[in-house]
C-alpha cells in the first residue's frame, strides 16, 4: 500500500493484560494497514485478541489490567498511543466510533434513546441541543426507526432495534473509522441481513472505513475487502478476501475454513478445529499453532515470520500445506 493511501497503521502491536498474578499476552505483535473506505475483517476463535485490538485501536483498554508494552496505531499520521485522553476524547466518536457485540454495553437503560443519540452528537459536535435532536431523529429514520420513537426507552425495543440504535448512535457523528465488533451475532438471521445491509449502504454513503470483527464466514464475504486470520494475538495469514477465499494458504486458515477454498460455495460459520488454543500466560516458543497443526515440522520450533507468498498476501508457516495447482 502506498504510504498516502494509508488511513490507520497499526504496527507492531503488543497488549498484555496482568489478571491474578499472571500474565495474559492477548496481542503479540499485530501489523495491518487500513485505507480509506475499505473494510478489513478480523476472524479468529474465541479469545484471539480480536475486541482487544479493537479496544486499543478506540483507546479504551481497561486502565488498571491493561498493558501496551510496544506498538503504534498511527491515524493520518497521528500516534494515537501517544494521545492524551483528553485528544482521545475527541477522537472517540468524532472519528472512531465502535460498535459493541451486546446493544446494552452501550445503551443507558434509563435514559431515552434519541437522548442518548443526541447526547453523542453533543459530546462531538458544536451544534446546540435544538440540532443535536434533529440529528438524532435523522440517525434513527436512517436505521429504519420512526423518529417518533425518540423517547422511547431500551427495554421498549426488540433486540435487533436495540442493535439499530447502538449503530445509529455509533454513525451519528460521522466516524471516519468504525469498529464494529461482531454488530450482528445478537441478532436472528432476518435483521442480521438488514442491519448488514444497512452498514454496508451508510458505509458506502459516508465513505467510512471499517475494522469487522465477526465469526461468520458470510459476512466477511459480503462486507469485507481483506481479511486478517488472527490465532492466539497474532495475525497468522492477511490479504484480499478473494486471495484468501480462494488460496487459505495458512493450515489454521484452512482449517477454520473448511476443506472446500471458493468463496460462492457453502459458506457458513468458521469451522471449528481440533484441540484448544495455547494458554495465552505460557505461550509456546515458536509458531503458536504448532501444538494443534498437522504439518508441525521440528523448524516450527523456532519464531516464523511473516512472508508475503502471493502479491499482497501473507502467511505465517514454515511448512503450509502445498496448493493444488503449485
Ligand atoms: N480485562 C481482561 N483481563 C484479563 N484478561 C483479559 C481481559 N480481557 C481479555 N482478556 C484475555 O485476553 C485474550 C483476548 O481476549 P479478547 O476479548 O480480545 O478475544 P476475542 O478474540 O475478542 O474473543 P471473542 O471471539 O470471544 O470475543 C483472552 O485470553 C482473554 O481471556
Ligand atoms: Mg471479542
Amino acid at each position: 500500500m502506498k504510504e498516502k493511501d494509508v488511513f490507520l497503521n497499526v504496527e507492531d502491536l503488543w497488549v498484555e493484560y496482568q489478571s491474578e498474578g499472571e500474565c495474559v499476552h492477548a496481542v503479540n505483535g499485530v501489523s495491518f494497514q487500513l485505507e480509506k473506505g475499505k473494510t478489513l475483517g478480523l476472524v479468529g476463535e474465541t479469545g484471539a485478541g480480536k475486541t482487544t485490538i479493537a479496544k486499543a485501536v478506540m483507546g479504551i483498554l481497561p486502565e488498571i489490567q491493561a498493558k501496551v508494552p510496544k506498538g503504534k496505531i498511527v491515524l493520518e499520521g497521528k500516534n494515537l498511543l501517544a494521545a492524551s485522553e483528553k485528544e482521545m476524547l475527541k477522537v472517540r466518536g468524532s472519528r472512531i466510533s465502535m460498535i459493541f457485540q451486546d446493544p446494552m454495553t452501550a445503551l443507558n437503560p434509563v435514559h431515552k434513546v434519541g437522548e442518548q443519540i443526541a447526547e453523542a452528537v453533543r459530546l462531538h459536535s458544536k451544534g446546540n441541543k435544538k440540532e443535536a435532536q434533529m440529528r438524532a431523529c435523522e440517525m434513527l429514520e436512517m436505521v429504519g426507526i420512526p423518529a417518533e420513537r425518540y423517547k422511547d426507552y431500551p427495554h421498549q425495543f426488540s433486540g435487533g432495534m436495540k442493535q439499530r440504535v447502538v449503530i445509529a448512535m455509533a454513525l451519528a457523528c460521522n466516524p471516519e473509522l468504525l469498529l464494529a465488533d461482531e454488530p450482528t451475532t445478537a441478532l436472528d438471521v432476518t435483521i442480521q441481513a438488514q442491519v448488514l445491509e444497512m452498514i454496508r449502504e451508510l458505509k458506502e454513503k459516508l465513505n467510512t472505513s471499517m475494522i469487522m470483527i465477526t465469526h461468520d464466514l458470510g459476512i466477511v464475504a459480503e462486507v469485507c475487502d481483506d481479511v486478517a486470520v488472527i490465532y492466539a494475538g497474532q495475525i497468522v495469514e492477511y490479504g484480499s478476501k478473494e486471495s484468501i477465499f480462494d488460496h487459505p494458504l495458512h493450515p489454521y486458515t484452512i482449517g477454520l475454513f473448511g476443506a472446500i477454498p471458493g468463496f460462492e460455495k457453502d459458506m457458513d460459520r468458521l469451522k471449528s478445529i481440533e484441540g484448544m488454543p495455547p494458554d495465552p500466560t505460557d505461550l509456546p516458543k515458536g509458531c503458536y499453532f504448532a501444538p494443534r497443526c498437522k504439518h508441525c515440522i521440528l523448524k516450527c520450533q523456532e519464531m516464523v515470520p511473516m512472508v508475503e507468498v502471493l502479491p499482497g498476501h501473507f502467511c505465517r508457516c514454515f511448512n503450509r500445506p502445498k496448493q493444488e495447482e503449485e
